[in-house]
C-alpha cells in the first residue's frame, strides 16, 4: 500500500498538494506575513506563528488524515504556496467543515472557491452528505466564497467567535451533497 496522499490540478497552474512535513517553513512564512489580516477572524492567528508550532500543527493534522478525520491542503500558484485549505470530516456523522485562508497578494482571483469545489467533489466521493462553512458576519469576503459555492445560511451562532478581545457572530452555512 502506498502512502495516502492528495493532490489536484486546478488549471491555470494553480494546484492544491497535501499539507506534508515539507510545506512547514513555506506556510509558517505565510502566515507571518499575513498575521495582521489573519487576525481579524481566525483565533489560530491569534497566537505566534514559530517553526515549531507549525511543524507541531502539521504532524497533528497528517494523523488526522490518516485517519480520514481531516484533509488539509495547500494551494499552490506554480511551486509558491499561496493558502491553505482543510476539510474537517466527522465520518461518524458524515458531516464536514472546509476552512481556508489565501496570501494577501493572491486573494479576488477564485483560488479558495476552486480549492473548496475540488474538496467539495472529494468530499462527496468520500460519502459526505454535508458540508458546513462558519464565518463571521463581518467577513464579507468569507461570505461571498460560501454563497458562490451555494452554500445556504442556516442561521447565526450568536457571539461564537473568540478572536483577539472580540466575540463575533458566526453564519453558519451549509450545501447538502
Ligand atoms: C476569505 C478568503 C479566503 C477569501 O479569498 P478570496 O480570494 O476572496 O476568494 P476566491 O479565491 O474565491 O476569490 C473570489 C474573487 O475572485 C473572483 N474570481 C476570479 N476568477 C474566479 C473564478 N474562476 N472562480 C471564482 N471566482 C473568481 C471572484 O469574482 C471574486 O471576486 P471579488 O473579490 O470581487 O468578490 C480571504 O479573503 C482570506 O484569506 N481572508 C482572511 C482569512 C479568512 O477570513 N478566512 C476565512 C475564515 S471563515
Amino acid at each position: 500500500m502506498g502512502a495516502p496522499f492528495f493532490s489536484r490540478d486546478l488549471g491555470d497552474g494553480i494546484s492544491l498538494g497535501l499539507r506534508t512535513l515539507d510545506t512547514v517553513a513555506e506556510l509558517q512564512q505565510l502566515a507571518v506575513q499575513n498575521l495582521d489580516r489573519l487576525r481579524l477572524w481566525e483565533p489560530w492567528a491569534q497566537f505566534d506563528q514559530s517553526l515549531e508550532s507549525t511543524r507541531a500543527y502539521t504532524e497533528f493534522e497528517l494523523g488526522r488524515f490518516v485517519r480520514g478525520e481531516v484533509v488539509p491542503v495547500v494551494m499552490y500558484d506554480g511551486a509558491v504556496a499561496v493558502g491553505s485549505a482543510g476539510l474537517k470530516i466527522d465520518p461518524s456523522a458524515g458531516n464536514a467543515e472546509l476552512g481556508y485562508w489565501i496570501d494577501a497578494s493572491s486573494e479576488g482571483r477564485g483560488i479558495v472557491t476552486r480549492t473548496c469545489a475540488a474538496l467539495l467533489e472529494h468530499a462527496s466521493a468520500l460519502g459526505i452528505r454535508r458540508v458546513e462553512i462558519r464565518a463571521a458576519t463581518e467577513n464579507a469576503r468569507s461570505i461571498r466564497v460560501a454563497e458562490r459555492l451555494g452554500f445556504e445560511r442556516e442561521g447565526v451562532l450568536r457571539q461564537a467567535l473568540q478572536v483577539g478581545d472580540r466575540r463575533l457572530d458566526l453564519a453558519l452555512y451549509a450545501r447538502l451533497l
